[in-house]
């Protein structure tokens, strides 16, 4: 397949297709400082990016929108080139309240569609607008939902998912792998027993090899085998090298030296929902 800047999008069976790159736009909303999601999405779309991952639960929903928004007042792009993915949250489960958060996903992007809804987390939560629910004891408040859905999946090479990526290429399924660089490394949520990923010393020389860094050829490599990934960067100079992968080509021999840095170990463990029936880690898929 040759990939290119312009030209990165892989078909779906339905007929559409998806941006292999794409960006990721979760920041932590109690220090990702007002302004700067509409910044790192008006930037990205200025370099290339086609392919937005975003969500209510984030809270930035209405900053990627008006961003988009305004690269298609200003002429950048069209509506259908943009792909954007949102997600329902977990208090939004029961199939009455389905509709009512993707309205209110549409309101905060004011935009007429979204090419992607996908149900962020199995575990549901109470339903309602405390998006983190707990009760006076400071626990969880779950719920059970009759779940007959699918969730994103976590993709990098110290996890590569060979099983599952096997099932998905036999099936005609294109998975979205997210924290294709590692995750942030925030100790409330992540698993920092495994080290970092873009520190890993194989990445850095064949880094070195073409002159590129361990970030680039972690998302090359999984670009070049078919799976799409939303690394999320707010550094302008990141949002920039993280699309120069297109100039890059693995050769096989590099292909399977990266497969075999395969750890199983997942970065994004979420342990603090574990005890939730829909827990979905426990399994091997
Ligand atoms: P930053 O926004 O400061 O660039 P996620 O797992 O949600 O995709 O997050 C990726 C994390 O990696 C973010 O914390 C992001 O922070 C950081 N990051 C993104 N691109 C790079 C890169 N090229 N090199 C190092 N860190 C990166």
């Amino acid at each position: 397949m040759d990939l290119t800047a312009e030209s990165h999008s892989i078909p779906l069976s339905d007929g559409h297709s998806i941006p292999l790159m794409g960006l990721g736009t979760y920041g932590d909303p109690r220090t990702t400082l007002k302004g700067t999601t509409y910044e790192s999405v008006k930037l990205a779309i200025e370099t290339g990016y086609r392919h937005f991952d975003g969500a209510l639960v984030y809270f930035n929903e209405h900053e990627v929108g008006q961003a988009i928004r305004d690269k298609i007042a200003d002429g950048t792009v069209k509506r259908e080139d943009i792909f954007y993915c949102g997600k329902l949250w977990n208090t939004f489960h029961s199939p009455d309240l389905v509709r009512p958060a993707l309205e209110k996903t549409l309101k905060a992007l004011q935009l007429e569609y979204v090419d992607l809804y996908i149900v962020e987390m199995p575990t549901a939560f109470k339903p309602g607008d405390t998006f983190y629910p707990k009760d006076e004891n400071g626990e969880w408040i779950y719920c059970k939902t009759d779940l007959c859905a699918t969730w994103e999946v976590e993709c990098h090479p110290y996890f590569t998912q060979p099983k599952l990526l096997e099932y998905c290429q036999q099936h005609d399924i294109i998975i979205v792998g997210y924290s294709p660089l590692g995750t942030c490394r925030d100790a409330s949520w992540v698993n920092l027993k495994c080290p970092p990923l873009l520190e890993d010393e194989l990445l850095a020389s064949i880094a070195k090899k073409y002159n590129k860094n361990t970030a680039q050829v972690a998302l090359r490599f999984n670009v070049q085998r078919g799976v799409v990934v939303i690394p999320k960067s707010f550094n302008p100079a990141r949002i920039k090298e993280n699309f120069q992968i297109f100039n890059l080509s693995l050769s096989d021999a590099e292909m399977k030296a990266i497969e075999g840095l395969n750890k199983n170990i997942r970065f994004v463990e979420l342990l603090m929902w574990s005890d939730h029936p829909e827990y979905p880690f426990h399994d091997d898929y």
